[in-house]
């Protein structure tokens, strides 16, 4: 039968410890990916992600397989994203499978994503295969990493394949263990259907196309289906599977991975970890595991030139379109004109949106510094979920402030153990817990306000520890925190997209700070220009940025038209990220300050 036949797994591993070159190794080994389509990371397609080397969009791929024991396999991989801002897509995506492969790098070892990874997978019992990746490496200790993951995770490492990725060491032995160890799908074929989405994106041509797993039962063609959280209905238009190309299939059976399509308008009706059932004869429950996500960073978005306010919403409803987790709504800023008010699930996922943006459509924005949702209990009993500054009532009208915290692990080697504590107390963590993994690595578990995160943290962390920190993190909850907003002014008047809520503490400091650093950033104009920085009327810090003497071109003499030229340009293209705030120009960098400092 079939369903004995399949096999489903996903690959996990820390950023670089070789998730795509081993995926690559896979498909090529089993015949998907033939030379002449062969590019450097067939899983990760996006040209951003290719630079960036990240995976963003899960997909996957259905590989033939005939083992050694004679029978032809069906071996399916799904792929997940890298990264802490999308790990509720990686764990839908596990949910998808019933294993996967611990990549671990063999002179890394396993580091703080392996070990996040290691506990998503584990939450969707999935039987785990570790394998030692990069054995040609010089530098590589297998039996030591092998010891680790035996002494870290719990896992039995003694028969962990030793493989090499880049040199297609250890694939075949790979392809082995996932059919004899990872347990083929359960399902019951006879089930009413239960499918769970683990993506969807969208196609201009096509609509909505939903990567699924079927749980129980089957899907076809022609059938009527419910989202069972949106409770939407479709008739399911077209099923099919990846080669890595798309085929269409009459049905997907029981444990099969491949797409839906059902003329679908919206990704936000196909929710990652909703349930897709037969809607004339319904599951009774759905899947478990659904959350609904909600972004936790927010910023607002401009464009330098008024004139592009509307190409930016429709790049940004395009952008919607795939990207279920991204919210935007209008907003006005006195400073920045019109815009929108942007959330993201993290800072990673609000870069890759901006350079979409910036590159894709064409479009140069004014962001502001990301801010997180504060709890604002007023007075009066009512509840403000704030997530622009700006938008903070008066210090009266408020009874006190919940921030969100996250719960961030850090690895580290012994010796820098000290600068990541002072670095965590410095933002205002508070110490958890901490374990030393060897002779040479520690654990170290801080709670710390998301908002400090958002700053510069992980660009401090990395520096702090020469780059051999590894950082993950979970949001814990809210907790009551002392802040208070600050106001900056420009030549007296508030610029609301400056404001920014600060612990009362450091609020003096990040205040004077501020003003030096905009001080520096906004370049001279006709006119003397006071920079403050206030709580509520009281001015806390204050500089003056000095009136400008000569115009640029007074240094050119005569008549050297292509010099003045250039400088003109020169100018012009200085000032394509400048924003007038009343009659004062200001450059991005200054609305992006408050993130680069102490
Ligand atoms: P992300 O996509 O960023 O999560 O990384 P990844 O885990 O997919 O790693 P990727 O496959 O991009 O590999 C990271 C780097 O390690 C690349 O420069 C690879 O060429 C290199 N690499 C992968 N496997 C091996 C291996 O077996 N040996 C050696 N020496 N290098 C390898």
């Amino acid at each position: 039968q079939q369903q004995e036949l399949i096999r489903n797994f996903s690959i996990i591993a820390h950023i670089d410890h070789g998730k795509s070159t081993l995926a690559d190794r896979i498909l090529e080994y089993t015949g998907a990916l033939s030379n002449r389509e062969k590019q450097d990371q067939y899983l990760d397609t996006m040209d951003l992600e290719r630079e960036r080397g990240i995976t963003i969009k899960l997909q996957s791929v259905r590989l033939p397989y005939k083992a050694k024991d004679g029978k032809e396999y069906i071996i399916n991989l799904i792929d997940t994203p890298g990264h802490v801002d999308f790990a509720y897509e990686v764990s839908r995506s596990l949910a998808a499978c019933e294993g996967a492969l611990l990549v671990v790098d063999a002179a890394q070892g396993v580091e703080a994503q392996t070990m996040a990874n290691v506990y998503l997978a584990l939450e969707n019992d999935l039987e785990i295969l570790p394998v030692i990746n990069k054995v040609d490496l010089p530098s590589a200790e297998p039996e030591r990493v092998k010891e680790e993951i035996e002494d870290l995770i719990g896992l039995d490492a003694s028969e962990a394949v030793h493989a090499s990725a880049k040199e297609g060491i250890g694939t075949e032995e790979i392809l082995e263990q996932i059919v004899e160890k990872v347990p083929p799908p359960s399902g019951d074929p006879d089930s009413p259907l239960k499918a769970l989405i683990y993506d969807s994106i969208y196609d201009s041509y096509r609509g909505v196309i939903t990567y699924i797993r079927v749980v129980d039962g089957s899907i076809r063609k022609g059938m009527k289906v419910r989202m069972m959280a949106t409770g939407k209905e479709f008739e399911v238009t077209d099923v099919g599977v990846f080669t890595p190309k798309p085929v269409s299939k009459d049905e997907l059976a029981v444990g099969e991975v491949g797409f839906m399509v059902a003329s679908i308008k919206d990704v936000k009706v196909t929710r990652v970890g909703d349930t897709i059932t037969d809607a004339n004869h319904p599951a009774s429950e759905p899947l478990p595991g659904y959350r609904k996500i909600n972004p936790m960073v927010f910023c607002g978005m401009y464009p330098v030139d008024s004139g592009d306010y509307d190409d930016l919403r429709e790049a940004l409803e395009k952008l919607e379109l795939n990207d279920a987790s991204l919210r935007y709504e209008p907003e006005t800023s006195g400073a920045l004109g019109f815009g929108f008010r942007c959330g993201f699930l993290g800072l990673l996922h609000m870069e890759v949106i901006q350079e979409r943006i910036e590159r894709e459509y064409n479009i140069p924005l004014i962001t502001t510094a990301p801010s997180v949702v504060y709890k604002v209990y007023k007075t009066d009993g009512e509840l403000l979920e704030i997530e622009n500054p700006t938008l903070m009532p008066p210090q009266q009208q408020i009874d006190h402030v919940e921030e969100p915290f996250v719960r961030a692990t850090m690895m580290v080697p012994n010796d820098f153990v000290g600068a990541v504590m002072e670095l965590c107390q410095s933002k205002r963590g508070e110490y958890v817990d901490m374990q030393y993994l060897d002779a040479n690595r520690v654990n170290i578990v801080y709670e710390l306000p998301l908002a400090e995160i958002v700053y510069d943290f992980f660009d401090q962390l990395k520096s702090g520890t020469k780059g051999y920190a590894s950082f993950d993190y979970e949001l814990s909850g809210y907790k009551t925190s002392d802040l208070v907003k600050m106001d900056i002014l420009l030549n007296g008047e508030p610029v609301d997209a400056l404001s920014f809520i600060v612990h009362k503490e450091r609020a003096y400091y990040r205040g004077r700070q501020l003003v030096e650093k905009l001080k520096k950033l906004i370049p001279r104009q006709m006119f003397e220009v006071p920079v403050q920085a206030a709580i509520g009327n009281k001015v806390v810090a204050r500089e003056t940025i000095r009136a400008q003497r000569k115009n640029v071109l007074a240094k050119c003499y005569g008549g050297d038209i292509s010099r003045k030229r250039k400088l003109l340009e020169k100018q012009k293209e200085g000032k394509k990220r400048m924003k007038a705030v009343g009659n004062v120009e200001v450059p991005q960098e200054a609305f992006m300050a408050v993130l680069q400092m102490d």
